[in-house]
């Protein structure tokens, strides 16, 4: 027998137990209306569950009790129907109580899912999410091309809105999950659907691949930024603009390179001639905080890091190593870091 998964399952059941008074993300801090009605199923479970627990250890300690005191006394086994009677009707009721509050479980646990996704509206925010093997496209559709907002990795909404978010997937099945926002969406591969997400406190909120989908699984992490209307308004502003043209001779030697190296092979620049889709669109990638999906911090050393060798930082992703001369890699973090 393999000692590991039920030790693994008590560990993850402890470790959910103890996340709640230590992490802000997990949950069991709920953000918002869905992540709320997920909470209160998790409350009703965890207590039935306690109540279980409780009466069953009872009940052993009740036996142990009493076969140590007859094992003492080495009686002999001798028929008793009026206990074998009493026993019958023990345990038939004990599977009837497990039973229906199986039944019960099971029926909250189908209203909460109702509800979660019955928390609609007809003004949403709407956002398309795209999964890639190994980072989040992130697009904020309009029906004017040119109003349309791309980006990668990090998600800003508007507290207090309502926000539907449409999914798909351009390669394998990957699973869209922020812990204190809502519960885990597939993404699956020619494959779309929609749920409904709404943050009521400002501030940061983490998610990860909630799905095994190759190599850099693991690296594959979002975050959602909530913010106020304005701050939000003044993002979504920023980001419909195209790149602006470099003032410096640094950076427009940068914006040089970009054109005649690989980097034009697989990621857009609005407002240049990067076109291409294969990879993150980097238009506005100064104004991001991490890059490589949540795996570095957005400064001048990690992208000279990840420019050189992404290989060496999430092996098996689809960007190639790029053996720039150190005065060309310099331009080309000056240029992409005026991306603002
Ligand atoms: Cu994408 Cu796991």
């Amino acid at each position: 027998m393999n000692p590991i998964p039920p030790i693994s399952g008590l560990g993850s059941a402890v470790a959910l137990f103890l996340a709640q008074f230590t992490g802000e993300h997990n949950s069991l801090h709920p953000a918002g209306p869905q992540a709320s009605d997920i909470e209160w199923l998790y409350w009703v479970i965890f207590w039935i569950i306690f109540v279980a627990f409780i009466l069953m250890i009872t009940g052993f300690a009740r036996a142990a009790a009493r076969n140590r005191t007859q094992a003492a006394e080495m009686l002999p086994i001798m028929s008793d129907p009026e206990g074998d009677r009493r026993a019958t009707w023990a345990v038939s009721s004990a599977v009837a109580i497990t039973v229906l509050t199986l039944f019960a479980v099971l029926f909250m646990s189908v209203i909460t899912g109702k509800k979660v996704e019955g928390r609609t509206s007809t003004n949403p925010i709407t956002i398309q999410i795209t999964g890639h093997q190994w980072w989040w496209e992130v697009q904020y559709p309009s029906p004017q091309a040119d109003q349309t907002i791309t980006t990668a990795n990090e998600i800003h909404i508007p507290v207090g809105r309502p926000v539907v978010i449409l999914t798909s997937s351009a390669d394998v099945i990957h699973s869209f999950w922020a812990p204190s926002v809502n519960g885990k969406r597939d993404l699956l591969p020619g494959y779309s659907s929609a749920f409904w997400i709404q943050i009521d406190k400002p501030g940061t909120y983490p998610g990860r691949c909630a799905e095994f989908c190759g190599l850099q699984h693991a690296h594959m992490g979002f975050s959602i930024i909530a913010e106020d209307d304005n701050t939000f308004k003044q993002w979504e502003q920023q980001q419909l603009k195209p790149a602006a043209d470099p003032a410096d001779p640094e950076a427009a030697h940068g914006k040089q390179v970009f054109a005649t190296h690989a980097c034009i092979m697989c990621h857009t620049i609005r407002g240049t001639d990067a076109g291409s889709r294969m990879g993150p669109d980097l238009t506005h990638l100064g104004s991001r905080q991490m890059i490589a999906a949540e795996t570095l911090p957005n400064t001048r050393g990690a992208l000279a890091g990840w420019i050189i060798d992404p290989q060496r930082i999430k092996p098996g992703n689809h960007m190639a190593p790029n053996l720039l001369e150190p005065d060309d890699l310099q331009a080309l973090i000056t240029y992409l870091q005026t991306l603002q």
